[in-house]
C-alpha cells in the first residue's frame, strides 16, 4: 500500500510517499520537508498569513518533488492522505485542497489525517511499536501525555493550560535576544551555563493529574533577568541552563504521574514514545529514558527529522487508517482545532473501494 502524505499546518511544506508492508512495517520512499524558518525569523515566530501564502507558492512543487524521488506515479498510490487539522487555518486548507484534487483527478481515497494521530503513530513507522503506549508530544503548539490505544483510539492523559513547552523555549529565547526557533539555541547556550543560580519554579510538581503550567516559568524568568539587567553573555548561559533544568524536572515529574495514570488503566505501555520538536533536546532525551526504565519500558524516540513536522508521518497515518477503511469524503473539512481524543468519534466512511475509486 502506497500513500501519498500531505502536511500544511505550520511552517513547513512537506510532502512524502511512504509504502506500508504487508508485515505492517513502514517504509519512506521519499520525504521532502521545504521550512519556512527563514521566512518567519524577523518576527520571532510563525506568521500566519505568510505561512498560508508560502503553501500555496511551494507545495505544488514539493510533492512533485517527492513523487519523482519515490519514482512513484500518481496512478500507483492507492490513497492520498493530509494533515485536516490541527494547526493554522490558511495552511491547513492549502493542503487538504490539494489532496483533494489529487484524489479526485486521480481516483483515489481521501484520508483527512489529525496532524496529533500522524506525531502520535510516527513510532509504529520507524520502530513498529506495538499499542498499547504512552506519547508525550512536545511541540511548539502541543505539550500532551496520550495513551495510545489504538488506531484513531487515544486518551489523553495531560495537557498544557497554558503555554506549549516549544513555546516556553521560543519566549524564552526571544526574551534573552536569541534567534527563532529558540529551542536549539536555548539548549545550546544552556550547555555552558550553571543550571542552580537561578531558583525557577518547578509549576504544577507533585499534583495527582499530568497537566502543565508553563507560563509563571516564563515569566519567573524575566523577572530573574530583570533584576541583573544588562545581562551578560554569562548571564544568558545561567538562564538558559537553569530554565532548561526546570523545564526537564518538570516533565519529569509530570510524565511519572502520567505513567503511573496509564499504567493504572491499560498496564505497562509497550514504550514510552517521545515526538515533536522539543524531543530534540539532548537533556530532556535523558529525562526520557530514566523515566522508561523506571516503569520499566523502553523509549522510542523516533529520530529528529521525523519527530518534528513531515509529510512521512502524515502518510504513514493516512496508510493505517486506509488498511482499515477509514477513509474521508471529499467534503471533510479543515479544522483549525481538533483535539486527538476526538479522532475516534469522526465518522467513518465504508471500506476501501476494490476499484480505488475515490470517495466522495
Ligand atoms: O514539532 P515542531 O517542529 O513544530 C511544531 O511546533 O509543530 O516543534 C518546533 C518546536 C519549537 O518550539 C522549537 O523551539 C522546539 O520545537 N525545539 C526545541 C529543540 N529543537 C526544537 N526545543 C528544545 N530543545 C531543542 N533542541
Ligand atoms: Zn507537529
Amino acid at each position: 500500500m502506497i500513500v501519498l502524505g500531505i502536511e500544511t499546518t505550520c511552517d513547513e511544506t512537506a510532502a512524502a510517499v511512504v509504502k506500508r508492508l504487508e508485515n505492517g512495517r513502514g517504509q519512506i520512499l521519499s520525504n521532502i520537508v521545504l521550512s519556512q524558518v527563514n521566512e518567519h525569523a524577523a518576527f520571532g515566530g510563525v506568521v500566519p498569513e505568510i505561512a498560508a501564502r508560502a503553501h500555496v507558492e511551494m507545495l505544488d512543487y514539493v510533492i512533485a518533488k517527492a513523487m519523482s524521488e519515490a519514482k512513484c506515479p500518481f496512478n500507483a498510490l492507492d490513497g492520498v492522505a493530509a494533515a485536516a487539522g490541527p494547526g493554522l487555518i490558511g495552511g491547513v486548507i492549502v493542503g487538504l485542497t490539494t489532496a483533494k484534487a489529487i484524489a479526485l483527478v486521480c481516483a483515489k481515497p481521501l484520508i483527512a489525517v489529525n496532524h496529533l494521530e500522524a506525531h502520535a503513530l510516527t513510532a509504529r513507522l520507524t520502530d513498529g511499536t506495538p499499542f498499547p503506549y504512552c506519547l508525550f508530544l512536545a511541540s511548539g503548539g502541543h505539550t500532551q501525555i496520550v495513551a495510545v490505544l489504538g488506531v484513531g483510539n487515544f486518551v489523553r492523559l495531560g495537557t498544557t493550560l497554558d503555554d506549549a513547552i516549544g513555546e516556553a523555549f521560543d519566549k524564552t529565547a526571544k526574551l534573552l535576544g536569541l534567534g527563532y526557533p529558540g529551542g536549539p539555541q536555548v539548549e545550546r547556550e544552556a550547555a555552558g551555563g550553571n543550571p542552580q543560580r537561578f531558583a525557577l519554579p518547578r509549576p504544577m510538581a507533585g499534583k495527582p493529574n499530568a497537566d502543565f503550567s508553563l507560563s509563571g516559568l516564563k515569566t519567573a524568568l524575566r523577572l530573574e533577568a530583570e533584576k541583573i539587567a544588562p545581562i551578560s553573555d554569562d548571564d544568558v548561559r545561567d538562564l538558559c541552563a537553569s530554565f532548561q533544568a526546570a523545564i526537564v524536572d518538570v516533565v519529569a515529574d509530570r510524565l511519572r504521574t502520567g505513567m503511573k495514570l496509564f499504567r493504572g488503566h491499560y498496564g505497562t505501555p509497550t514504550a514510552l514514545v517521545a515526538a515533536g520538536g522539543v524531543a530534540a533536546n539532548q537533556a530532556l532525551r535523558k529525562t526520557l529514558h530514566r523515566i522508561a526504565f523506571e516503569v520499566g519500558t523502553v523509549l522510542v524516540a523516533p529520530p529528529p527529522a521525523l519527530c518534528t513536522d513531515n509529510g512521512a508521518m502524515v502518510a504513514w497515518a493516512g496508510a493505517e487508517r486506509l488498511v482499515l477503511g477509514l477513509t474521508d469524503p471529499l467534503d471533510t473539512p479543515p479544522l483549525a482545532r481538533w483535539p486527538l481524543s476526538a479522532t475516534t468519534a469522526r465518522p467513518t466512511a465504508p471500506p476501501v473501494p476494490a476499484t480505488g475509486q475515490a470517495t466522495s
